[in-house]
Parts: C-alpha cells; sequence; structure tokens
C-alpha cells in the first residue's frame, strides 16, 4: 500500500449502540493484526469510557492541556504565542498512555457547564497533529452528530456509523452519513449492525444505501465484560463481536479477507 498518512476510523451513531465497546475490540484486532505499526487510540467522547474498555488508566486529557494553554495565555505569559502552542503541542505527547502496542488519548471532560465546543475545536487540530504520528487511529466519537457537524471528524478516512435495530438508530446513521459527505473527507463508510437479537440476525435490518459492514449479534460476554469494569481485550478468540469487528475491517479495506 502507498503511504497516504495515517488511517483514521472514528466510531460514530446514537447513544448507547456500542461505539466504545467495537472501537475497544477494533483497537485490540488492530494491535494483533499490526504490532510493528503505531496505533492510537483517542477517547473523543466527553462521557468517558474506553480508557475502562481498554483497561487503561488516564492521568492528562487533551482538556487538561488546553485549560493550562488557555490560563497561561490569560495570565500574561510573555513568550510568544507561537512558542506557547508549541509547548502545548509537546504536552500533548505527555497526554499519551502507553498501553500494551497501542497508545491512548482522552478528551476529557470539560468542567464549564454546558460548552463543549472549545475542546472539541481543539480535538479536530489534535487529531490533524497527531496523524503524521501514528499508521491508524481509532476514535470513541460522542453520541449524535454534533462533533461531525463541528469537524471534528474532518480527517477521518474511514466512518463507521454503529447502530442497534433500533429505528431511531438507524435515522441517526442516516443523519450522520448525510452530514459526513460535506463535512468528512471520508474515503470509506458503511454500517455496523450491533446487539442484534436472533430475530433481526435472521431477517436482517433494512437500513436503505448505507453498506452493512457487519451484523453482530447481542453477546452475553461482553455485556458481561462491562458489568464487571473488565477490558474487553479480554472478550475470547472467536467470540462473535470479535469476528463481527475483523468483518468490519475486512469490507472497510484495512484487513484482508481470511
Ligand atoms: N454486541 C453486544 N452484545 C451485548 N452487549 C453489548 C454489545 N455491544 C455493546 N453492548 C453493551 O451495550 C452497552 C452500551 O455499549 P457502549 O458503551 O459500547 O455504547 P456507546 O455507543 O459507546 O454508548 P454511549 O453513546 O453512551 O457512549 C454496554 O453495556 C455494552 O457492554
Ligand atoms: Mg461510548
Amino acid at each position: 500500500m502507498e503511504d497516504r498518512g495515517a488511517v483514521i476510523i472514528a466510531m460514530t451513531g446514537k447513544g448507547g449502540v456500542g461505539k466504545t465497546s467495537l472501537a475497544a475490540i477494533m483497537v485490540g484486532e488492530l494491535v494483533r493484526e499490526f504490532p510493528g505499526k503505531r496505533i492510537l487510540a483517542i477517547d473523543a467522547d466527553p462521557a468517558v469510557g474506553l480508557s475502562t474498555a481498554l483497561g487503561v488508566e488516564v492521568e492528562t486529557t487533551v482538556d487538561d492541556i488546553r485549560r493550562e494553554f488557555v490560563s497561561t495565555v490569560e495570565g500574561g505569559d510573555s513568550r510568544s504565542a507561537l512558542e506557547l502552542l508549541g509547548d502545548a503541542r509537546f504536552r500533548l505527547f505527555d497526554a499519551l498512555v502507553e498501553a500494551e502496542g497501542f497508545s491512548f488519548l482522552a478528551i476529557g471532560r470539560p468542567e464549564a457547564a454546558g460548552c463543549y465546543c472549545k475542546v472539541n475545536s481543539y480535538l479536530k487540530d489534535v487529531i490533524s497533529v497527531l496523524s503524521s504520528n501514528f499508521d491508524y487511529i481509532v476514535i470513541d466519537g460522542e453520541a449524535g452528530i454534533e462533533q461531525v457537524n463541528r469537524r471534528v471528524m474532518e480527517k477521518v478516512t474511514h466512518l463507521v456509523l454503529v447502530t442497534d435495530a433500533s429505528r431511531k438508530g438507524v435515522q441517526v446513521i442516516h443523519t450522520i452519513r448525510d452530514v459526513a459527505r460535506d463535512l468528512v473527507m471520508y474515503e470509506r463508510a458503511g454500517a455496523i449492525l450491533n446487539r442484534l437479537p436472533a430475530s433481526a440476525m435472521e431477517r436482517g435490518v433494512d437500513i436503505g444505501d448505507i453498506p452493512v459492514l457487519a451484523a453482530i449479534p447481542a453477546d452475553d460476554a461482553l455485556a458481561g465484560l462491562d458489568i464487571e469494569g473488565s477490558s474487553v481485550l479480554e472478550l475470547p478468540d472467536g467470540s462473535p463481536v470479535r469476528a463481527g469487528v475483523r468483518r468490519a475491517l475486512c469490507g472497510l479495506g484495512i484487513l484482508k479477507e481470511e
């Protein structure tokens, strides 16, 4: 494959459909498949969760660095803005947690009530800066359309639209796909149908013109790990969720068909 910069995969969709679980499992599969590559997992959801799913401890978040930077500027630091920005970029690498086979970065939870827009626009630059330092980046997005609308996902190359069998879930991935056509420079996009009851696995789910990357059944093993707060990386080989995530990676052209 010719060098075309990082493969940036984003998990998007309605709340509670499995974005975080699938993002974590995807990171695990990429680590197994590409041990020599530089892999980064980004928790872009202020509600947090990817770190638990991957079993990593977070100390510094992107929002911590942003706030530090803003307070330095407001505090009248005499250095030029450019120097300060250089500093902030350097600090970004301090916020990366080194885990087994991958790095991890969390956007954090802004304390100021309401508005995530500042940290979202910062996150967009962070993704851009880090894309030259990694081969694969997996972003666990916030539920809904906001981060696509705010162009946080602009540089994403592979857009994964996650839904369950619900009408609402399917509506949300259509909205995201439609907005993403203008605001995301993706090469590939497709849906993962997740946590399907046996009946929907049999009959299928009509999602219109969005290609289906994988249909994944409801899996007690996954739900159990979540209840224990254990890492999804503990899912056994051959688990249906892991197999589904691998199929999705094949469908996206990231893994070769087995
Ligand atoms: N295929 C599956 N089988 C069984 N349980 C699942 C499956 N996928 C996800 N879950 C469970 O569903 C719940 C929600 O999953 P998850 O947190 O990954 O969703 P999310 O889209 O990230 O949610 P949020 O929008 O709140 O961030 C979790 O308890 C998770 O363990
Ligand atoms: Mg989540």
